[in-house]
């Protein structure tokens, strides 16, 4: 009988986790603002904490020690790093990329990469002629999900792809739009659901079934009158290798419903729900089914964000791009951009065009 173990989770991760210590660090790295980061013996230490709320930035300095900056001007005039991490508003994340890739300064940005296209190009352009490296935060693609069900596609385990349907159901009440008021708004979020918190599974469809050609979708506001922007979207791709994709996300849903993603193929079919393997079904060239198990699957690991931030720190050590590029973080938003424009126009969209 042909068996088939997850076990190469541990695997996949081993070429990944280069650093070797879990540092609490890397956690206080994924905090909001703009923190800039230097390193000691391979382990990287914060220089400075910079935030425009500067009390922000002193709350966290008493905590965790580093100077602090309401610019990050005056942290790349002052301080020595090599890094900085941002976290700011997603439509002010190209002007800071910019700013320290001009002072020679490394950056990992959350996801989007910002909310134009043309910031974006911007910010992936200084940062090569600055000869600095870029890496914009996606990351549920170091899920070990993720992770597994993309190297079985790459192995041919799992066949020719047919469909991926993603979809995300959760709510965000008006206290979350008020504690931060940039979002929800169109020059700093870029839109709703779909930018803020649906990009996350356009990154995953795009990772998974590759280069998408045509979109259509309609979206709605249906429950967030105050805001401007969508809070439910729906959309349907056709990737470039003929597969099909959909995605359905709303912030309307009445509480945490959370996110599932089902990855058809040919000789195999995968669930993902909240970010884990929960099914994985594979057949034979016969259609007769391949014993397979997820015993090994839920192995302690680090965080993923953590995952993506060691990945980048040990780019910039080992002089190699990381492994999620400003040109890969650009992929959702120039996708992201077309299913919008489907909606607006009520017609097909096709991405012809090179995004970079
Ligand atoms: N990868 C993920 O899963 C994930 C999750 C949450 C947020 N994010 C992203 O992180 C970013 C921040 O989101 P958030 O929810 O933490 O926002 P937030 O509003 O909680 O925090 C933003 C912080 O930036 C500070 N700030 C605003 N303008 C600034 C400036 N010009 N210079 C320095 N600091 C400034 C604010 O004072 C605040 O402390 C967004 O781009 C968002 O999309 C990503």
């Amino acid at each position: 009988m042909k068996y088939f173990t997850t076990t190469n989770a541990s695997i996949l991760q081993s070429s990944i986790l280069h650093l070797g210590n879990t540092n609490a660090n890397f956690t206080l790295m994924q905090y909001s603002g703009e923190i800039c980061v230097y390193y000691i013996d391979r382990d990287p230490k914060i220089a400075a904490f910079v935030d425009s709320n500067k009390e922000r930035a002193k709350e966290l300095s008493l905590q965790y020690g580093g100077a602090v900056y309401a610019s990050l001007d005056d942290a790349l005039k002052n301080e020595t790093f090599d890094a900085v991490t941002v976290a700011t508003p997603s439509g002010l994340h190209g002007e800071a990329v910019i700013k320290a890739a001009s002072y020679g300064k490394h950056s990992i940005v959350e996801k989007p990469i910002d909310v134009s296209i043309d910031a974006a190009k911007n910010m992936i352009r200084e940062c090569r002629k600055n000869n600095v490296y870029l890496s914009c935060i996606l990351q549920h693609r170091f899920d070990s999900s993720t992770r597994i069900v993309r190297q079985m596609m790459n192995d041919g385990l799992l066949g020719q792809l047919i469909f991926i349907h993603a979809s995300l159901n959760i709510n965000r009440p008006r206290e979350y739009y008020k504690n931060s008021e940039w979002r929800g708004t169109f020059e700093l979020d870029g839109g709703g659901v779909l930018m803020n918190q649906a990009i996350h599974y356009v990154d995953l469809l795009y990772h998974l079934g590759g280069e998408v050609e045509d979109v259509f979708s309609i979206q709605a506001n249906l429950s967030h009158d105050y805001l401007a922007v969508e809070d439910v979207v729906s959309a349907t791709l056709r990737f470039r290798n003929g597969a099909i994709g959909t995605l359905n996300a709303t912030t309307s849903a009445p509480t945490k419903i959370g996110s599932r993603m089902e990855i058809v193929c040919e000789n195999g079919y995968c669930v993902i729900e909240d970010h884990q393997l929960v099914r994985l079904s594979l057949y034979d060239t016969e259609k007769n089914p391949i014993k397979t198990s997820l015993s090994n699957h839920n192995v302690e690991e680090p965080s993923s964000h953590h995952l993506q931030f060691q990945d980048f720190f040990t780019s910039i050590l080992n002089r190699r791009e990381p492994l999620v590029t400003g040109e890969e973080g650009m992929v959702s938003l120039h996708l992201v951009h077309h299913i919008y424009s489907s909606a607006h126009t009520n017609q097909m969209v096709s991405l012809k065009e090179n995004c970079i």
